[in-house]
């Protein structure tokens, strides 16, 4: 079994990947999509995306980082695919389940899922421009507005030469919030020959087993799980390790360890030349939002922090909410 962190744009960048795979517990993670348009991207771009390219696309425990690409003009994402890995990513991703109105009206994402033969076109140019030691997979959602062409879908990515594909198991008009069709997860895995990552509200070691049971999948995706118990990915190793130990095995993260990884993500934000203040107290609270759905404390701190807007009082009340 395979556990990897999902790409969360905006929310999983390199100080939460560095976060998070120290906890421990995963096998990959997946950047955020780098949006590819008409042109061939500079350097710059991706090491942004990724800063690990400089650390052989790892993080510092060691987990390899996969670059996600989002576009939809085969040719200029094969050209991307290449610098991507020129510049050392450790597997190349391709986004077809953005459900962004922006991104689906300029270059691609969830829209794509409405065009098998795209699908195919882009995974296979992508697939062909990378060399043949580096994974190329594409992450889809079940479908657009409904589940009509997710066979199709995932068939032509197996056709164009992926290595594996990633399944959230919703369509974009479920959004994120219809509950994922887990269902179809294995529906999918029995038509394909490639390995199927599921993904799609494993929230819990629970959601973990009953995914696992209901789509007989092996390799799983973490998204906001991984931010509402930041020890999941520890957890469902170790329920892995001792199938028979209802108990998981090392012991649950508690708020004081929850509340130190805040401090550290708030730590290494400030270390950034030229972060805005604001821009670090919003990533905190975004964090609070969901860690309260684990841990009480996470919900008292971010009322009191809610209407703050500078950085300074909020660390002190963290610092007191972990006292
Ligand atoms: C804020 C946010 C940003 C996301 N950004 C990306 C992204 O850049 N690339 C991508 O493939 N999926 C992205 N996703 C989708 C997640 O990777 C994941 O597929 C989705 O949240 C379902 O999994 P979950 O229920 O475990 O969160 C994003 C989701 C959220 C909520």
């Amino acid at each position: 079994m395979k556990l990897t962190l999902a790409p969360m744009e905006g929310v999983i960048d390199h100080h939460m990947r560095h976060i998070l795979t120290r906890v421990g517990g995963y096998h990959h993670c997946v950047t955020e999509f780098v949006r590819i348009t008409d042109q061939l991207l500079p350097p710059v771009v991706f090491h942004r995306i990724c800063p690990e390219l400089a650390q052989a696309s790892e993080t510092d425990v060691g987990t390899p980082i996969t670059i996600q690409l989002l576009g939809g003009i085969a040719s200029v994402m094969a050209e991307n695919g290449q610098r991507a890995a020129e510049l050392g990513a450790a597997a190349i991703d391709i986004n077809f389940g953005c459900p962004s109105r922006f991104t689906n009206s300029k270059v691609g994402g969830a829209v794509l899922l409405k065009e098998p033969e795209r699908i195919f076109e882009i995974t296979a140019a992508v697939r062909k421009a990378v060399p043949k030691t580096l994974a190329v997979s594409a992450k889809i959602r079940l479908g657009y507005e409904n589940t009509d062409l997710a066979l199709e879908n995932a068939a032509a990515i197996e056709a164009a030469g992926a290595s594996f594909i990633t399944v959230h198991a919703r369509t974009k008009v479920d959004g994120y919030h219809h509950p994922a069709r887990w269902e179809w997860l294995g529906t999918i895995n029995d038509a394909l020959t490639i390995p199927l990552v599921a993904n799609g509200d494993i929230n819990s070691v629970e959601d973990f087993l009953r995914c696992r049971a209901v789509s007989g999948c092996q390799d799983f995706m973490l998204g906001r799980g991984a931010l509402i118990q930041p020890d999941l990915a520890r957890q469902i190793a170790a329920v892995q390790a001792q199938p028979l130990q209802l108990q998981p095995f090392v012991p649950l993260m508690n708020w004081r360890e929850a509340s130190v990884l805040v401090a550290e993500l708030v730590k290494l934000m400030q270390a950034q030349p030229g972060i805005q203040q604001k821009k670090v107290l919003g990533r905190m609270k975004q964090w609070l939002v969901y860690l309260r759905r684990r841990y009480p404390e996470a919900g008292v701190l971010f009322s009191e922090i809610r209407s703050l807007k500078a950085l300074q009082p909020a660390q002190a009340l963290l610092r007191l909410s972990a006292a």
